[in-house]
């Protein structure tokens, strides 16, 4: 199968696993799932839960655990992630995935409560859909819980709106707030694909490593893009960075400093992930897929 078909299957079975593992838009408090909905059902390159998909098949290629349920657990979480990241006392975005953010198309405590309610709703899904594998639910939730937590995702978070309106934000705190914001949940889904598919500790170690070179540069791009596509293209309005004083890849080293940081990153991912056993086609051209992304 080539990588473009086999991309749009595991997006097909993780679109799937949302409408499957989310409650109905009808759930009561009905506005509060709408919202949920809202945003998960705007699209998304669904990047993260197709690693995880993709990665527990390079392990465990039989699938003896089903990797779903957990690839729709992170991309609930990521979409969280966008709903705040969103708000007006964050980045202040009124476009996400093509359309009106959560607070724009709702009101903002709607927002604020969906982002809440869809990382609980992680987190319960991987604890309850790996209830018959008690040490695996702990493991998949420990990660979890750190990627997402003060230390990572949210850490970053808080060192990138820190660093706002700053000049003179150095190099290895740039890099922090990239490691964290963004690179946790790829690392995340790498992990958690490794534990699916039963990979040996090193294994998953060399897999996380992965995550976190892919994450650099996928970030990195995600800033080059913001400086130089169109809204449109993007789903998400561009230009937006420099606007706010964000100090990123492209404000710190110039587009084609941060286009050859990004390169070395995909480099650096892509020469990790060959060490691993299995079919690794799939990822490596996923790799190249993301560093050379128009969106
Ligand atoms: C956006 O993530 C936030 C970043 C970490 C750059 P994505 O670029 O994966 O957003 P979607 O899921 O495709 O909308
Ligand atoms: C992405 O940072 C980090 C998270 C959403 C956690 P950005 O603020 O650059 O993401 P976009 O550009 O709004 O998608
Ligand atoms: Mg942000
Ligand atoms: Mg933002
Ligand atoms: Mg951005």
């Amino acid at each position: 199968m080539d990588f473009t078909t086999k991309l749009r299957a595991l997006v097909g079975r993780v679109e799937a696993g949302l409408d499957r593992y989310v409650p109905t838009p009808d759930t009561r408090p009905a506005i509060l799932h709408a919202a949920m909905r809202y945003s998960l059902e705007s699209g998304g390159k669904r990047i993260r839960p197709v690693i995880v998909l993709a990665t527990a098949e390079v392990f465990d290629p039989a699938a003896r655990h089903d990797p779903l349920p957990a690839a729709v657990a992170l991309e609930c979480l990521h979409t969280y992630s966008l709903i705040h990241d969103d708000l007006p006392c964050m980045d202040d975005d009124d476009l996400r995935r093509g359309r009106p953010t959560v607070h724009k198309a709702f009101d903002e405590a709607t927002a604020l409560l969906a982002g809440d309610a869809l990382l609980t709703h992680a987190l319960g899904l991987l604890l309850s859909a790996y209830a018959s594998e008690p040490a695996l639910a702990a493991a998949m939730g420990a990660d979890m819980a750190e990627a997402a937590g003060s230390r990572r995702l949210i850490g970053g978070q808080v060192e990138d709106l820190a660093a706002e309106g700053r000049t003179d934000v150095p190099a290895a705190d740039l890099e922090f707030i990239h490691l964290n914001k963004t690179a946790a949940l790829l690392e995340l889904a790498f992990s958690m694909g490794a534990r699916l598919g039963g990979a040996s500790e090193h294994h998953r170690a060399v897999a996380i490593g992965v995550g976190r070179d892919l994450g650099l540069a996928f970030q990195i791009v995600d800033d080059i893009l913001d400086a130089t596509a169109e809204s449109a293209t993007l789903g998400k309005t561009a230009g937006k960075d420099a606007k706010a004083g964000k100090t990123t890849y492209v404000s710190t080293f110039g587009v084609d400093g941060a286009r050859r940081r990004a390169r070395a990153h995909a480099d650096a991912a892509r020469d990790a992930l060959r060490s691993l056993p299995g079919d690794l086609a799939f990822l490596v051209a996923l790799i190249e897929a993301l560093t050379d992304r128009k969106k």
